[in-house]
């Protein structure tokens, strides 16, 4: 019996009347395999269901916030009993100055912390308080990394101008050379250097920090006075407890949070070191939303949990798991699978496979198994999973590489990642 997608087609017909394009931003299903479903009506766990109620095996994780298991019973009762007590207020509650205390005592370089809703507003903060520490202009990214959607790092160029990018060197991710040049072509205009903990950009293999780049990335802020800055939305407490470059032992002086810091609840944080202390209350920063109880106290549950228990261990083992045994499996169904990034963060990509035809066909076939995969996003692992989901996930990958070999002969190209090979 072929499964229904009613539920999600009449949506999306309605949505392209009161939406624009249909749905936007990362979650449009749009450069996805046209048989991924657009809506979800509940998540638990590590699972999901469609809007058509199909269950979901979700290696998405929300893009990230999902890190102990959708509707966690603990983080979600602290949540729900701060909403009964005060949620949007006048001012602040004290719960602020306790998670300002969390995170400064869990994140080694960090003196001070700043509360804000999504990463886009953390990224923004740095970027203005590296200039108002340092009175100068120019910022070093990495080409490709993404850092949020607002005009100074949108992806695209819509309803940008080219002011909004302006004062902005771009170099390349782990390429020493590369930065050492754009910092002598920032001179002595340099204020801060952005960096990802690793480069998880879409479409091209993860890559791992080269301690020799972030230390010199630290070496070259320090020479002129410049602020590092690592942006730890995405990877956050997926790599460490701490800030994810302690794990190449350099201490930025700002880093920005977000996605799984309350476990799916809005809420997003930049911390500082105290050289940065003056400028970060320098700048006008401020949201409606930006001081609410109920996220920070999902947050303040969410890491103790981090703190307290073996999530990362738990989910670095399945992460291993997962990838040795699609390892395995590749070779004997003779497909070149490449796997890369954090096992915690894995992102698959096939060989020979320009516009990702192998990829999409396989990922629909993963989803016909009731397992959620990307073909061209990092992914994630969520402390919820457990030995039965990497079971179940290996299971699905063995019949999906062997239905994706038999295929491989006639796949057709994947007109909407044409732009990939032109
Ligand atoms: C590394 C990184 N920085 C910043 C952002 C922006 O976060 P948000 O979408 O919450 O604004 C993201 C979002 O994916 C991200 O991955």
């Amino acid at each position: 019996m072929t499964k229904s997608n009613s539920h999600d087609s009449e949506l999306r017909a309605r949505a392209e009347a009161v939406i624009p394009g249909g749905m936007y931003g990362h979650q449009s299903v749009r450069l996805l395999p046209d048989d991924y479903p657009q809506f979800f009506s509940a998540g638990r766990g590590a699972r999901l269901w469609d809007a058509d109620g199909h269950e979901l095996l979700d290696f998405m994780c929300a893009y990230g916030p999902n890190l102990f298991g959708y509707g966690d019973a603990v983080i979600d009762a602290a949540y729900a009993d701060q909403l009964t007590r005060g949620d949007t207020l006048t001012g602040p509650t004290g719960l602020m100055v306790e998670l300002a205390e969390t995170l400064t005592g869990m994140i080694s370089h960090a003196d001070w912390a700043m509360f804000c809703k999504n990463g886009a507003d953390a990224t923004l903060m740095a970027l203005m308080i590296a200039r108002a520490h340092t009175r100068r202009t120019t910022v070093i990214l990495a080409k490709g990394a993404y850092h949020g959607a607002a005009p100074w790092c949108s992806m695209r160029p819509a309803g940008t101008t080219p002011e909004d990018k302006a004062n902005q060197i771009l170099c390349d991710y782990n390429d020493v050379a590369s930065l050492e040049a754009a910092a002598s072509a920032a001179g002595e205009d340099l204020a801060a250097i952005f960096a990802a903990p690793l480069k998880h950009d879409a479409f091209v293999d993860q890559v791992l920090p080269d301690p020799a780049y972030a230390r010199r990335a630290r070496e070259l802020c320090d020479a002129v006075g410049a602020l590092l800055v690592v942006d730890d939305v995405r990877a956050g407490f997926r790599i460490a407890r701490d800030c994810s470059w302690s794990v190449v032992g350099v201490a930025p002086d700002l880093s920005t949070w977000g996605k799984c810091i309350a476990n799916g609840h809005a809420i997003s944080a930049l911390v500082g070191a105290d050289k940065a202390r003056r400028a970060a209350s320098a700048i006008y920063a401020t949201g409606s939303f930006w001081f609410q109880a109920a996220p920070m106290a999902a947050a303040l549950e969410t890491l103790r949990r981090v703190r307290q228990t073996d999530y990362l261990e738990h989910i670095n083992r399945l992460g291993h798991r997962l990838r040795d045994g699609l390892a395995e499996l590749a070779s004997a169904h003779r497909l070149g699978l490449r796997q890369s990034g954090p096992v915690t963060m894995p992102l698959f990509l096939f060989e020979d496979d320009p516009d990702l035809r192998r990829g999409f066909c396989w990922s629909s076939e993963m989803l016909k198994q009731g397992v959620y995969v990307h073909p061209w996003h990092n992914m994630f692992l969520c402390a919820a999973m457990t030995d039965v989901d990497i079971d179940q996930a290996l299971e699905a990958a063995d019949g999906a590489f062997q239905s994706l070999r038999t295929q491989i002969p006639h796949l057709a190209p994947v007109e909407k990642m044409r732009f990939l090979i032109s």
